[in-house]
């Protein structure tokens, strides 16, 4: 953003949820905070209008989306079924991909340590205050910039490897299991892309590609505290991910929904045991000149539990070009992308609150 363009509009609010503001965002108590006070109502602050909620009614009861064994990665069937699954779902459950049952339980566990921590405790994270540019915790999505706030808190993990030097100021809590789950998940996001570029006849995946596609990895806790009646807000608006390609761990909650591009319903993505959720981002459907889809998806927070989920979202070092690759446009496919810094994408992205797939029309000609 140049220095002369506008500042966001400031959305208008009432005394009382400025004070709710106050509470949760500038106080850095988060939602978590503000829901261990023991509320039996959802404050005004975060009561989505009648139609931004989610209805029953428009739930699909009779679908899901493909759950791919991948046991052996490199058998056909399995290889098609992933670039199939993206290009119609852009999204799908992995089993048997080889990170142990006892690292998703770990990382689960960390994620509740974390957020059971006092609220002075966590507040050392809080944007602003944390000892380091690599680890921070923030609330909602772009609280600035929203009149309805999501029932989210989240503590994010910067993990290049140059990141991993501040690791002795990341939360004593979580922090070994941060870096060991990010170590078993590795192998799992290269085969991942690996599959998806060879099925857009990309052979290689050079260092040039490597930097364009996943050069740095966040890992998210996010916390969806328990909800006092979690279908008049959103745990998450409908979005897309920024990212070339998300690896989420859910826990059994369940809430989360995917959106069927064909009749526009939200289909439920159950927790299975052991699975890991994976994603299409728009980086993966821009430079897929469309051929992967990047797919609406939110959240809906529990009614009795706290809920938390573990995302890695993958993405391209912040100066990388991201636009249509050369292979995909070789049979004279016209780009329905321009090139866009990586940078400027997601600055861009975390200007205003989540509203569906609007983040991909800053890349689209
Ligand atoms: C996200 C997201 C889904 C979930 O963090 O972008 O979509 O189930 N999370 O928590
Ligand atoms: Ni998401």
């Amino acid at each position: 953003m140049s220095l002369t363009s506008p500042a966001p509009a400031m959305p208008r609010r009432d005394p009382n949820s400025e004070k709710t503001i106050d509470f949760v965002v500038n106080k850095g108590n988060g939602i978590k905070g503000l829901a261990d006070t023991g509320i039996e109502s959802v404050p005004q602050l975060y009561i989505l209008p009648p139609e931004e909620r989610l209805e029953p009614s428009s739930i699909s009861t009779h679908r899901s989306i493909p759950v791919i064994d991948v046991s052996n990665w490199d058998d056909p069937v399995v290889t098609e079924s992933i670039c199939e699954a993206a290009g119609k779902w852009g999204f799908f459950q992995i089993i048997n991909h080889g990170v142990p049952l006892e690292a998703l339980d770990a990382i689960k566990e960390a994620a509740h340590r974390f957020f059971g921590l006092p609220s002075e405790e966590r507040n050392k994270y809080w944007a602003g205050n944390s000892p380091t540019e690599t680890v921070v915790l923030k609330t909602s999505f772009a609280p600035q910039a929203e009149s309805v706030l999501e029932w989210k808190d989240y503590l994010s993990f910067r993990c290049s490897p140059g990141d991993l030097e501040s690791f002795p100021l990341w939360p004593s809590v979580c922090r070994d299991e941060v870096v060991k789950y990010l170590e078993s998940a590795k192998p799992v996001i290269r085969k991942l892309l690996e599959i998806l570029l060879k099925g857009l006849k990309v052979k290689e995946m050079d260092k040039a590609r490597e930097y364009s596609l996943m050069a740095t990895p966040i890992v998210n806790f996010n916390c969806f505290p328990r909800c006092p009646n979690p279908y008049l807000t959103a745990g998450i608006r409908p979005h897309s991910d920024g990212s070339t390609i998300t690896i989420l761990l859910q826990d059994d909650n369940g809430g989360l929904y995917v959106r069927a591009t064909d009749d526009n319903s939200w289909i439920h993505v159950p927790p299975v045991n052991g699975a890991l959720v994976i994603n299409v981002g728009d980086i993966l459907q821009i430079t897929s000149n469309d051929r992967y889809k990047s797919i609406e998806h939110r959240v809906v927070a529990n009614g009795s539990k706290d809920r938390v989920s573990v995302p890695i979202f993958v993405i391209p070092g912040a100066d990388a070009v991201v636009g249509p690759m050369p292979e995909v446009l070789q049979s004279g496919e016209q780009p329905l992308y321009k090139e866009v810094v990586f940078s400027d994408y997601l600055k861009n992205f975390f200007s205003s609150k989540h509203d569906g797939k609007k983040t991909l029309d800053f890349a689209r000609i």
